[in-house]
């Protein structure tokens, strides 16, 4: 489907009632709005529709065995939606929602099977984000929304990365500024007695094991061979527009690769911590935030991934990230945009 123009609503952190409204009737007729979450913006849709789902995987060109993401506006929603609530979910609900943790548990089949994947469970969360709490709550439905970019392409953290995606593909976006977190929500599986992680994301694995003790990560996440139990891990991502490769060591070992591409007669990108500015001697560098804070990085990522126009660069090299804290979702996100290309320092 293709529209003359996507409306757009530029709302603040107190959303005027009328224009909530007015998007709430667009989810209600089934048509598929972008919007601002703490994370990054989210496609929305009614759950409970079929032609609401196609409509979001079509505009994303998602592959459709890829299961969306339920939002909800109260805690007390997920019982509509879930056989049973596990009690390790039940304690991750009360720590963490509303806030970057998507809880996937068995489902009750009151959804739209195309949410879902045909899979058994669902994927579910609760944003904490006053534009996408009002709106779910106007629209008084539960509503699937996958990040709002065309699908490979790095998450939109502002509405005008939605535009560059989706304009004219979709019925509306609602631009509330830039997001918070700036990668997406945790995926936990709680279907079982130990958490398993299935996405890295904005609640790190140390903040869940406070609450939980042990939790595990889907061996996908590190062992190439393994088949990823999150269906959309399994996909490339967050492509730059350029290849990206990351580069393990110092700045000098970077910026000798720089130097050897440059050699080759290409144009370098650089993607680089605020430390080693000016250091690479690529021709354009983009930086992205101190290596001394990760909720910086976070947040400024995909802009950075988005930051290399079409035919500007001919290869990105990246710095690398400790594998900690939100450093676990930073690079699960670096590894997912380079295909998996990484240069190690002897
Ligand atoms: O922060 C976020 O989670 C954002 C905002 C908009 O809420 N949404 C988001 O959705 O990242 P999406 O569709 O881009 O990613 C959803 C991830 C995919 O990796 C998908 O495979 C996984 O969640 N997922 C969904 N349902 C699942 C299920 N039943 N079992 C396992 N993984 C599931
Ligand atoms: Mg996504």
């Amino acid at each position: 489907m293709t529209y003359q123009q996507t409306k757009q609503w530029i709302v603040d952190n107190y959303p005027n009632d009328t224009q909530i409204q007015e998007v709430a009737e667009y989810i209600k007729n089934n048509q598929v709005v972008a919007f601002p979450t703490e994370t990054v913006y989210g496609l929305g849709g009614n759950a409970r529709s079929d032609q609401a789902i196609d409509k979001i995987f079509q505009a994303k060109g998602r592959p459709s065995d890829n299961p969306l993401i339920v939002h909800i506006s109260s805690k007390s929603q997920l019982a509509e939606y879930v056989e049973n609530i596990t009690d390790n979910a039940k304690q991750l609900i009360e720590a963490f929602w509303p806030g970057p943790l998507t809880i996937v548990l068995p489902h009750n089949g009151k959804l739209s099977p195309k949410v879902t994947a045909g899979l058994s469970t669902v994927a579910v969360r609760m944003p904490d984000h006053p534009v996408a709490l009002a709106i779910i709550e106007a629209a008084g439905l539960p509503i699937a929304a996958p990040s709002a970019n065309r699908s490979g392409r790095p998450s939109p953290t502002t509405a005008a990365h939605v535009t560059q995606d989706l304009d004219g593909k979709i019925a509306g976006v609602v631009d509330g500024g830039a997001t918070g977190v700036g990668v997406e929500s945790t995926v936990v599986d709680c279907t079982s007695e130990k958490v398993m992680i299935l996405r890295p994301g904005g609640i790190t694995k140390e903040e869940l094991e406070q609450v939980v003790g042990e939790v595990l990560q889907d061996p996908a996440l590190t062992e190439e061979e393994e088949a990823p139990k999150s269906p959309g891990m399994k996909y490339t991502h967050y492509a730059p527009s350029a290849p990206l490769i990351l580069v393990d060591g110092d700045i000098n070992f970077l910026r000798k690769n720089v130097l050897a591409s440059k050699q080759e007669g290409k144009r370098v990108g650089t993607l680089l911590t605020q430390e080693h500015q000016g250091l690479s001697e690529a021709d354009k560098e983009v930086i992205i935030g101190s290596k001394e804070y990760l909720p910086e990085v976070a947040r400024a990522l995909y802009e950075a991934l988005r930051g290399f126009e079409a035919n500007e660069v001919d290869i990105i090299y990246s710095e690398v990230f400790p594998e900690t804290d939100l450093g676990s979702a930073i690079m699960n996100r670096l590894r997912k945009a380079a295909g998996g290309k990484i240069l190690q320092q002897k």
